[in-house]
């Protein structure tokens, strides 16, 4: 599967898993559109990467700089195969307490971008009839969480939409699948105020890692991939456990992480 990927479009990949998705793709061949706001940090993992790749900065929150990115998704001439849609943030507090701005922007960058993205690569991937989407959801799509609201219904969306576009391609040739990582050393949690840092190491995942199994999860067609197997733990429990203790559980863990 990852061999038939000649070029893919890595959306955040000036930092954490976006960068790491970009490295190993390379290492495999793969020739990479880089995408995110910092463009210093693009050029300067271009310069690292072992094949060619190409920078588009660009801002996923605003429309003229989505449409560029997705005007290159849909380019015939040089198609990318794999679209990885990593970028995205998240923001500590109530829904009342946290700026529309930022809250709007959660939903911008996580669940219209992705969307927008996916839409304008699709056509030219099913003539084709290869390659893929891969997108970026997260352990919080699977559950409520108070304190982080906005970003966990985003990446509830991102769940459903992907579980969706799985059935939806299945026999086209495409394939979609969701990653959904639980805390991961990256940024993340320095751009959401966050405290990842608190919880035992153990419940803490690699970027690395993350990104390796999922590629080797795309590669055997996998649907979905959750790294860790307390993450997945996590996941079951959410399933057997009645939901308003889980909102509980959840709200204690989501004021915990996110405290100062
Ligand atoms: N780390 C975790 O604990 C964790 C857990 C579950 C899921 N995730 C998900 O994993 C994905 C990657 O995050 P990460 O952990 O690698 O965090 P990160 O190191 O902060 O990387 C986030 C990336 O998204 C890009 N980005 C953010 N806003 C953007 C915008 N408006 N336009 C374009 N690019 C934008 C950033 O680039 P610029 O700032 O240069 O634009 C950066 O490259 C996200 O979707 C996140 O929700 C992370």
């Amino acid at each position: 599967m990852v061999e038939q990927i000649r070029r893919a479009l890595v959306t955040g990949a000036s930092s954490g898993l976006g960068a790491h998705f970009a490295r190993h793709l390379a290492d495999r061949g793969v020739e990479v559109v880089l995408v995110a706001r910092r463009g210093d940090r693009l050029r300067q993992l271009a310069d690292d990467l072992t094949t060619a790749s190409e920078i588009v900065v660009a801002d996923l929150a605003d429309p003229d700089d989505l449409g560029r990115v997705g005007e290159r998704l849909a380019r015939r001439d040089a198609p990318v195969d794999l679209l990885v849609n990593n970028a995205g943030f998240g923001a500590f507090g109530g829904a009342g307490e946290l700026g529309g701005g930022v809250q709007a922007g959660i939903v911008e960058v996580n669940v219209l971008a992705m969307v927008r993205l996916t839409t304008a690569v699709l056509p030219q991937l099913l003539e084709r009839g290869v390659g893929g989407v891969i997108n970026v959801g997260s352990l919080a799509g699977e559950l409520p969480t108070p304190g982080a609201t906005v970003y966990g219904a985003s990446k509830a969306f991102v769940r459903s939409y992907s579980q969706g576009l799985v059935d939806e391609l299945r026999g086209t040739g495409v394939h979609a699948m969701l990653l959904a990582p639980g805390v991961t050393h990256t940024e993340f949690g320095e751009v959401a105020g966050t405290r990842g840092d608190r919880l035992p190491g153990v419940l803490r995942s690699d970027a690395e890692d993350v990104v390796r199994q999922a590629l080797a999860a795309f590669a055997r067609r996998r649907s979905q991939c959750m790294p860790g197997v307390h993450n997945r733990a996590a996941r079951h429990a959410v399933r057997l456990v009645p939901t308003p203790v889980t909102r509980r559980i959840s709200g204690y863990v989501h004021g915990q992480l996110g405290r100062a």
